[in-house]
């Protein structure tokens, strides 16, 4: 990797601003939820703990667009932050201005402060040169653990290291990159891509990517539809995008050209509403009823989807086959779960939802690498350059 990381500079006893991903779930009573995100970020807290570090900690949490929003507030991530470390994480309810400045002067060795919500302020999304400049003001070295921030061009992602050098990454960055590259780069094939979820918009650039890449790709999720429409398949009331049928028969052109197999459904699981109480049935995918919609794979697919991953060396997953939240709509996704675990594959996984399903299954602990990117994933794996990696300090070049 070109870019500097925390392993080549002196920490030791430095103030210093570290940009986190604490974008994590609340529950109604506003508790973290889902403290995956914050536990990943440990190994780089631990580092700059043990080099008597004075951190500030800074993450954004949900969209309040510029404005203060209570119930984004990122208290109860200090809250359980502070439990997970078995010491308090004093929390400063702003992440400018005087009241951090002295939070931060009132910093022991070794001690952390979290910041409120970065996104209060209108001057983080828009790449702000003097927010990033008050961000950086009672520091001295930045340090940037926010993969899945990492593709956003944000004032206390990119335009922050102007003001704070060396800016180097955290761990937890420096290992999503390390292993994403990898995986990319040099691939242990056959290499089969699973690709899921609702919008094919989203994913439109990422399959044309893998095509160049990969041996297989398996598209399941709402999105298999704009592809079955784009074959001429009449899919009901299934959610398609019509705009871009056009785009998917090109990539189904591009993918026999290129002897990549592409496999979509052969059958589904129909409902007449997108609801656990929904009537159900399963057909296959020519014969949707009138006013149906497809929304999960069904068991001929399944053991196709299972076949086309035996023997898989390596295996890239974004997105679920169904809606895997709703009980009837389940079978799909943890199935093909399952067989992703049983592959023996080199096996990723990256996007929100996917890791749900397998946190959901109890399945951590059988995929080799699970992102904690979303957007950020998917935009690495486009192989688009990220502004939060552009921002880090380059390594110096051996030749001088
Ligand atoms: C994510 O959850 O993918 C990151 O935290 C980025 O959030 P954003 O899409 O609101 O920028």
């Amino acid at each position: 990797m070109d870019f500097l990381t925390l392993a080549d500079v002196e920490v030791e006893g430095k103030g210093v601003f570290v940009r986190c991903d604490f974008n994590v779930p609340l529950s109604e009573d506003g508790q973290v939820a889902d403290e995956t995100r914050i536990r990943a970020t440990l190994p780089t807290l631990k580092r700059l703990q043990e080099g008597g570090v004075r951190a500030l900690l800074a993450s954004h949490l949900g969209r309040p667009k510029g404005k203060p929003n209570p119930s984004l507030s990122l208290r109860p991530v200090a809250k359980r932050l502070g439990e997970i470390l078995g010491k308090e994480v004093p929390f400063v309810a702003d992440c400018v201005g005087p009241e951090v400045k002295s939070a931060a002067a009132a910093l022991q060795e070794g001690g952390f402060l979290l910041l409120e919500n970065l996104r209060f302020h209108p001057g983080e999304e828009k790449n702000d040169r003097e927010f990033a400049r008050a961000l950086a003001g009672p520091c001295e070295l930045y340090v940037n653990d926010a993969f899945a921030s990492s593709h956003r061009a944000h004032a206390s992602v990119a335009a922050i290291a102007e003001f704070l050098q060396p800016a180097v990454a955290g761990l937890l960055l420096e290992k999503e990159i390390q292993t994403l590259s990898q995986v990319m780069d040099s691939p242990g094939r056959p290499m089969v891509a699973i690709c899921g979820g609702a919008k094919v918009s989203d994913k439109l650039n990422l399959i044309k990517k893998l095509l160049d890449q990969v041996d297989k790709v398996i598209v399941g999720g709402a999105m298999a539809f704009t592809f079955l429409r784009a074959q001429g398949l009449e899919v009901e009331a299934s959610r398609v995008e019509e705009e871009l049928t056009e785009e998917a028969s090109q990539i189904l052109e591009k993918a026999k050209e290129a002897g990549v197999a592409f496999l979509l459904p052969v059958d589904l699981v129909v409902a007449d509403q997108c609801s656990p109480e929904a009537q159900t049935r399963i057909v296959s995918a020519e014969e949707i009823p009138p006013g149906w919609m497809g929304l999960d794979i069904g068991p001929r697919t399944r053991s196709l989807f299972g076949k086309a991953l035996k023997g898989a060396q390596t295996i890239v997953w974004n997105g679920p086959m169904g809606v895997f939240e709703m009980k009837p709509f389940s079978r799909g996704t943890f199935e093909i779960l399952e067989q992703v675990t049983a592959s023996g594959a080199r096996t990723v996984v990256g996007g929100g939802d996917t890791d749900v399903a397998v946190h959901q299954a109890g399945a951590a602990q059988k995929i080799s690498f699970i992102s904690t990117g979303g957007g950020a994933f998917l935009e690495f794996l486009e192989g688009r350059e990220l502004p939060g990696v552009t921002a880090l300090t380059r390594r110096p070049s051996v030749h001088g």
